[in-house]
This record gives C-alpha cells, structure tokens and sequence, in this order.
C-alpha cells in the first residue's frame, strides 16, 4: 500500500535522527530540535497518521496501536535510507520508541525518550481514553485546546512563553478527530514495555520537565534506571514538553549525547 506521511528535516550529515511527536501534536513540538540540532545529526520529524499533514489510518477511529505507529516510523527510515538512525519519541512518541527497539533493535544506534514511561494504562486510565475518543468523535478536536494546554505545559511556560501556547492551540487543530480519537484508542491497548528495558543494548538518554505532571521526574527516572547505561536529564522549569519548552537546554543534553554516538 503506498501511503503519505509527512514530515521535517533538516542537516545533511551526521547521524539519522528519528523524532516522534507526543499527543495530540505534530512535529513541529520539534522545531527547537530542527532549528538547533541540523550542524550535528540529520534530523526528521514526522506527522504520525492523523496528526499534522499524515492522513489517519482509519475513516471511523478505531484504534491504531503503537506497534502500527512503529511500522510508519520504520518505513520512513526504510523510504529515507537510513538502515540505522537514532529514534525518540516524546509521552506517546516514547511509547512508540519503545516499540521500535522492541520490534528492530538491530535498526537503533541510539535512544531518546522524552516524558515518557514504559507502564500501560492503568484499569482506573483506560475508561478515560475512550471517553476522550468519543467526545472527540463527536464534537471535533477544539475542544481539546485548552485542556491539553494546562496540561502538558508547565505554569512558566503559560505565562510568559504566548508563542509555545499559541503552536500548542495550532497543532492540536491540525489534528483529525478520527486521527485523535485512533491514537487514545491505541494508547490504551499499548502493552507492558518494562519487561523489554533490560535488554536495551544502545546508548539512550531519558529526558524528563522538572514540572512535568504527566510523566514527573520520578517516572523518567525509574524509567532510566531500568534501561542498561542510559543518561538521565531533567530539565529545570519545563513542563510535559521539554523539548518545546527549553529548546536550548534540551539541545545541550541532545549535543552531548550524539557527539558520543
Ligand atoms: C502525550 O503527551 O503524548 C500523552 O500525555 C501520552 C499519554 O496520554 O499517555
């Protein structure tokens, strides 16, 4: 089947790296990694379906799980010929990171993983996931510009940064409501990823927001601990979405991180 996906790059040498975006966002949360990043690595980001300019897998939201995202993120890198590359992903891109080195570890030369965590749902989380797929579905993605906003950024962030709010309120517009609505669907069949982090054999550096209340650094933490010699970075004053937030803190850990690669 021949299908679109839409993304962004920028540099022409160094390693590949792979950036997936977190819900219900598109890869421009990456634009700090795509301004600052280019001299250093060959960086892509790309639209998962549904979100930004990829067409949803589906017409009617049923759910697309996270080994189904995982495909689309090898079968850019396959399009783009890159037989390795560095993947990460932030919250819901970090799910789907995972479920890369799970599926192709062979095809990682490093890992970055961003607010994100290895456990599944909880049976208290999951209800909630269906409830948004159908408001969703039926009411339209507007809905979710607000909540989101409060949610993934931290209150500085809020305050004092109108342009980040403002990309927030864009990219989750951009999204398709059968995209949203397949994507909380998939999160909450995504299996159990901590049995897998022991044996993660490549480089990975887990970066976590010191105000993040969806993934605190206690979850990034325990996160990099489980996965043999992985770094850990939190970042002070960033909320949910580090990378969007503290462009230039973040891009220093990235520098460090890929000059060893
Ligand atoms: C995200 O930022 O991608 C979400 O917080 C992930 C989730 O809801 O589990």
């Amino acid at each position: 089947m021949i299908r679109t996906i839409r993304f962004a790059g920028c540099g022409t040498t160094g390693v590949p790296l792979l950036l997936v975006h977190g819900f219900p966002l598109d890869h421009r949360m990456w634009c700090g990694q795509l301004d600052g990043l280019g001299d250093i690595a060959r960086v892509v980001a790309l639209d998962l379906p549904g979100f930004g300019g990829t067409p949803p897998d589906s017409d009617d939201g049923t759910a697309t799980r996270m080994d189904a995202f995982a495909d689309h993120v090898l079968a850019l890198a396959d399009a783009l010929g890159f037989s390795t590359f560095v993947v990460g992903g932030l919250s819901m891109g970090g799910y789907v990171a995972l479920a890369v080195a799970r599926r192709r570890p062979e095809r990682l030369s490093g890992l970055l993983l961003f607010d994100t965590r290895a456990e599944p749902d909880s049976d208290e989380a999951r209800p909630a996931r269906e409830e948004l797929a159908i408001r969703v579905l039926a009411q339209g993605v507007e809905g979710l510009v607000d909540e989101f906003s409060a949610r993934l950024l931290a209150p500085r962030t809020l305050a004092e940064r109108p342009h980040v709010v403002r990309a927030i309120g864009e990219m989750i517009r951009s999204a398709s409501a059968v995209g949203v609505a397949a994507a909380s669907r998939g999160m909450a069949l995504r299996p159990d990823a901590r049995p897998h982090l022991a044996a993660i054999r490549v480089p990975t550096l887990v970066v976590g927001g010191e105000e993040d209340r969806v993934t605190p650094p206690e979850t990034i933490e325990k996160l990099a601990a489980a996965i043999p010699g992985a770094e850990c970075l939190i970042v002070p004053g960033a909320g949910h979405l580090a990378p969007l937030e503290e462009p230039r803190l973040v891009n220093a850990g990235l520098r460090r991180f890929l000059a060893r690669l």
